[in-house]
């Protein structure tokens, strides 16, 4: 038996994502492998009956019924709990833990696997997580306890690193989950069978073939009443410092030899811990920062963010990032990482792009525009696109542009359910390791110092727009497939850093 402790069982991430996310695991194929007791907790007095209806809800949200979500609407109880009050948070952990393995279970050394694991997921603000875990002393954290916590992870690499000391001192790092849901998007998972299970793309997957690798998640959603949370975070740290790095290093590791939590996350670490800004001297240069004013959104007029109830403007939240990294390896060097992502834009675009490197020598005689091959995985709608040139219809001699699509599954299980399945099976394959979370805070740590010292300026873009005006980064490859006119690829980093925009010349 394991019990499924939720703190802050009263908040909207439990209701939204996480309690949807577990009743639609429980009426999967992995429902039955699951023996599961779920305990909601939080501050505020509630009776039973709240809590009951708050998981059938949002089991009916999540479209999932049958005999286990019964069981656990059934089951399930109610546990008042101040995680900041003294010792609330560790008689809630010595019940959960009592309830299956006796009387000795509060002492750590009782063998509580076996008998009943207890996982601990931290559905609450990062501060108020980072405070209950210091709280804690580890003989009050039961023997192979779990604990789950969401992004953000700190706040920088040296915060980062501190709450890693917090968690490690109460429970071994294989028992720490630090949640990033993208790893449980089954498309992002795909990046792996496709990279790995594939002859044709291996081969070419280094700086000498690719020219340079987009990853792009832009939302045509605002705050959605978040202000709390996104105000004092942004896009930079929301989405680039988390979600897109995960992107980054699925993406950019070296093949592992298998896709255990030790291989794959060794692999992640790796290359993450090889990632750079493009240019540290000149964060001018390969940043971007912008913030989004009063405008149009599907259909609808929107206030500026700085107008947003919750947003203090003086804070210069960025509501839209544009980074441009560089992996330094030997498959890697001088190809640009270029990841972005922003809000309340006008067209939803969320996608990893890889451009590859032109032909070395197009055989003379054939005519039209050459452009250069791209594999686009797109995660929402999530799909596959190779984009080639080809010969085309009319004129056989004459290049066309094709792209070859292939729609994927949306996979059984939702991200969080795909995460909560690795949780409860003691599986840290799709949690972000401790040093993996420290190094996403340093590789942006100068991007941090530089847009906080106003070096580099804060941009503005009308809601329901493309972005701020100007060039942006990512200019050169559009949504819509390859623009004609893309690049023309140079040897050397130089020459493919970011920006860079030369005429491509039709061939004849
Ligand atoms: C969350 C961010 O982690 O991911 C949100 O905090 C963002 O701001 C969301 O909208 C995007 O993920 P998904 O799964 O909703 O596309």
């Amino acid at each position: 038996m394991t019990t499924l402790i939720v703190l802050g069982a009263g908040g909207d991430l439990a209701s939204r994502l996480l309690l949807p996310g577990l009743a639609d695991l429980l009426v999967s194929h992995h429902g039955e492998e699951l023996d599961l007791r779920l305990v909601g907790a939080d501050r505020d007095e509630h009776d039973q009956g709240w809590w009951t209806e708050r998981v059938r809800t949002a089991a009916e949200s999540a479209g999932a019924s049958g005999p286990s979500v019964d069981r656990l609407v059934a089951t399930t109880r109610y546990a008042r709990t101040d995680v900041a009050a003294d010792g609330d948070l560790a008689r809630l952990l010595a019940d959960a833990a009592a309830s299956d393995v006796g009387p000795d279970a509060g002492s750590r050394s009782a063998p509580a696997r076996g008998g009943g694991d207890v996982v601990c997921y931290f559905a609450l603000p990062p501060s108020v997580t980072a405070a209950a875990c210091r709280a804690l002393d580890p003989e009050q954290v039961p023997a192979g306890t779990r604990l789950v916590l969401e992004k953000p992870f700190g706040h920088d690499s040296a915060s980062a690193a501190e709450l890693n000391a917090v968690l490690t001192r109460l429970v071994p790092e294989e028992n720490v989950h630090r949640v990033d849901h993208f790893l449980g998007k089954s498309t992002v998972l795909n990046i792996l069978g496709l990279r790995f299970a594939n002859r044709l793309f291996e081969p070419l997957w280094s700086a000498a073939h690719v020219e340079r690798v987009d990853v792009v998640f832009d939302e045509d959603l605002g705050l959605a009443g978040r202000a709390g949370y996104y105000d004092g975070a942004g896009a930079l740290a929301d989405m680039v410092q988390s979600h897109l790095l995960q992107l980054l290093a699925l993406i950019a590791m070296d093949p592992p030899a298998t896709i255990s939590a030790r291989d794959l996350r060794d692999r992640k670490a790796e290359v993450l811990r090889a990632t750079r800004l493009w240019d540290e001297d000149d964060p001018a240069s390969c940043t971007r920062r912008a913030r989004w004013t009063a405008g149009r959104l599907g259909g609808q007029d929107v206030g500026a963010y700085a107008d947003e109830p919750g947003v203090d403007p003086s804070r210069e939240t960025d509501t839209l990032a544009e980074v441009v990294l560089a992996v330094d390896t030997w498959r890697w060097a001088g190809v640009p990482f270029r990841l972005r992502s922003g809000k309340a834009l006008g067209r939803r675009r969320k996608e990893a792009v890889v451009t590859f490197r032109h032909v070395p020598h197009l055989p003379t005689g054939l005519l039209g525009t050459s452009s250069p091959t791209r594999l686009r995985i797109g995660f929402g709608p999530d799909d596959i696109t190779l984009e080639l040139d080809v010969n085309g219809q009319d004129d056989a001699f004459s290049l066309e542009r094709s792209s070859l699509r292939t729609e994927l599954s949306p996979g059984e299980l939702t991200a969080y359910g795909q995460v909560l399945l690795g949780v409860l099976h003691d599986d840290p394959t799709l949690s972000v390791r401790g040093d993996t979370a420290e190094h996403c805070w340093r590789v942006l740590e100068p991007v941090v110092q530089a847009w906080r010292s106003g070096r580099v300026p804060l941009e503005t873009y009308p809601a329901g727009s493309g972005g701020p005006p100007g060039r942006g980064l990512l200019e050169d490859v559009d949504a819509q497939g390859c623009a004609d006119g893309a690049p023309a690829p140079a040897p050397g980093p130089e020459a493919s850093g970011p920006g860079r925009q030369d005429e491509d010349p039709p061939v004849s």
